[in-house]
């Protein structure tokens, strides 16, 4: 029960990482408010959580609103009373090629994946404040590390994430508030499966061979990790950004055949 007593808010927590980020921080005793767009989805982790004996709140929010984040995060606080950890996880993934993808694409994935973090932080900021410390853990990419042709935007917002977590460790860990990053390789969720349903069913074992472990990771090793980061035994890491990602990024750069 590493994250007894303790608050959470993860979003994107309805599927793949985020899904068993709030699973994982539940058996560790934190009660979780999981946002998601889809909140079917969301409700199910609720139920999930709730038939473990959690203590969990599905809301429907789209990151890319910031009437619905600061709703979410006001009914969340409204729920448990506090706010302790901010996970922003959600978000969408798609190439683009960078001589004709349309700005709306540009726009869409920048506005999913990186103002959201932005759009999270700033409702979250006074509740963490009320409890003089925090730990935000924002959900980057080995993307942000290694070029892959044509994931030009996706690559910008997961560095843009990055270096938004260093320059915030900077300015709020003397309120004790925490601020790391997490970037996985290719982890086994439905975001991969709707890339090998549409890019063919051999980008599974294409991206396996990019790992040093051969093989894609799991959700649960990226929440293992996530839970450090929110636990009293990750009170000495902030500004780091931890790579979950098979010693994808221990390779020189992967070039595309
Ligand atoms: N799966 C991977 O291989 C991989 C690798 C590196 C980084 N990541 C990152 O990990 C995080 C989770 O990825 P995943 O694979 O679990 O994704 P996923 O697509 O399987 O699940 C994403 C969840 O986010 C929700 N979501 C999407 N858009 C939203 C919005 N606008 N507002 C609120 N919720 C929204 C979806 O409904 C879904 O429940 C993302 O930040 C992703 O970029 C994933």
């Amino acid at each position: 029960m590493r994250l007894s007593g303790l608050t959470a808010f993860v979003t994107g927590g309805g599927d793949g990482i985020g899904r068993a980020i709030a699973i994982c921080f539940a058996r560790e005793g934190a009660r979780v408010a999981i946002a998601d767009l889809d909140c079917a989805r969301a409700t199910s982790v609720e139920a999930e959580i709730a038939s473990a004996g959690g203590s969990a709140l599905a809301l429907r929010a789209d990151v890319r609103s910031t009437a619905d984040v600061d709703a979410a995060v006001r009914q969340a606080v409204a729920r448990f009373g506090a706010l302790d950890i901010v996970v922003n996880n959600a978000a969408v993934a798609f190439p683009g090629d960078p001589a004709t993808m349309p700005d709306e694409d540009w726009q869409r994935v920048i506005d999913t994946n990186l103002t959201s973090a932005f759009r999270v932080i700033r409702a979250a900021l006074p509740h963490l404040r009320q409890r003089q410390g925090g730990s935000i853990i924002n959900i980057a990419s080995a993307q942000a590390h290694r070029s892959w042709a044509n994931w030009t935007a996706y690559a910008a917002a997961k560095g843009g994430l990055i270096s938004m977590t260093r320059q915030l460790a900077g300015q709020l860990g003397a309120e004790n508030i925490r601020v790391n990053s997490i970037s996985p390789g290719a982890i086994n969720t439905p975001m991969n499966e709707r890339r090998a349903a549409s890019e063919g069913p051999e980008l599974i074992s294409k991206l396996a061979g990019q790992h040093v472990l051969l093989r894609l990771g799991t959700p649960e090793e990226v929440a293992a990790v996530a839970v450090l980061l929110a636990s009293p035994e990750g009170g000495f890491i902030s500004g780091a950004d931890i790579a979950v990602d098979g010693g994808l990024s221990a390779l020189p750069r992967y070039h595309e055949t």
